[in-house]
């Protein structure tokens, strides 16, 4: 059985897609995951279209078969951001603590916290989370709960019966011990 944390970031934006933007959320993504042990097997940047978001998601949950898939862009007001959207739309369970936890760190940040409408659910073995798309945002959210996120997997896909070490681990982190 591999316990290989595979994962996919995915860059939502219309100007990173046609290169009149440099994208350095989904580089900063890459480089937060791989720091924390998570293998990135695939990267894509793609113009905020709903169509195209939610094949770009499928195909990394049911052809990759990655654990994760990071999107980060998309998540706020303006008309083309649908990246909430496409991800409602594949996914099988939602996964409401996830976005939870990123908007209540976000707001110790900025008020502005509460413009993301990012979500993360489960589609079969694949966990996908939004994250907004600067690169500080993006920083900021996923470092709210990479903690997190390897018990997510393992739970998931079975690889661990219990929660009782992680749990205490959990606690000395975010309290101090
Ligand atoms: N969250 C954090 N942690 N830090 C930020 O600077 N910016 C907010 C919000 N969440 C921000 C944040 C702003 S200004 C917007 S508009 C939304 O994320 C949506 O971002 P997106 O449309 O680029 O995904």
């Amino acid at each position: 059985m591999s316990t290989i944390y595979t994962a996919a970031v995915l860059t939502l934006s219309d100007l990173g897609s046609k290169g009149l933007r440099e994208d350095t959320s989904g580089p900063a993504l890459c480089e937060i995951l791989r720091g924390d042990g998570w293998d990135v097997v695939h990267t894509e940047i793609l113009p905020d279209d709903l169509e195209q978001i939610k094949a770009a998601l499928m195909r990394c949950a049911d052809e990759l078969g990655v654990c994760l898939v990071c999107t980060t862009g998309g998540t706020g007001f303006s008309k083309r951001d649908v990246t909430p959207e496409a991800t409602k739309a594949v996914i099988e369970r939602e996964c409401p603590g996830i976005p939870e936890a990123m908007r209540a760190e976000s707001l110790r940040i900025t008020p502005r916290g509460c413009l993301s409408r990012e979500v993360s659910g489960i589609r079969g073995d694949t966990l996908i989370v939004n994250c907004p798309g600067s690169e500080k945002a993006a920083r900021e959210c996923i470092g709210a709960v990479l903690p997190a996120l390897k018990h997510a997997i393992e739970m998931l896909r079975g690889w661990s019966g219990n929660c009782a070490g992680t749990a205490a681990h959990g606690k000395e982190h975010h309290h101090g011990g």
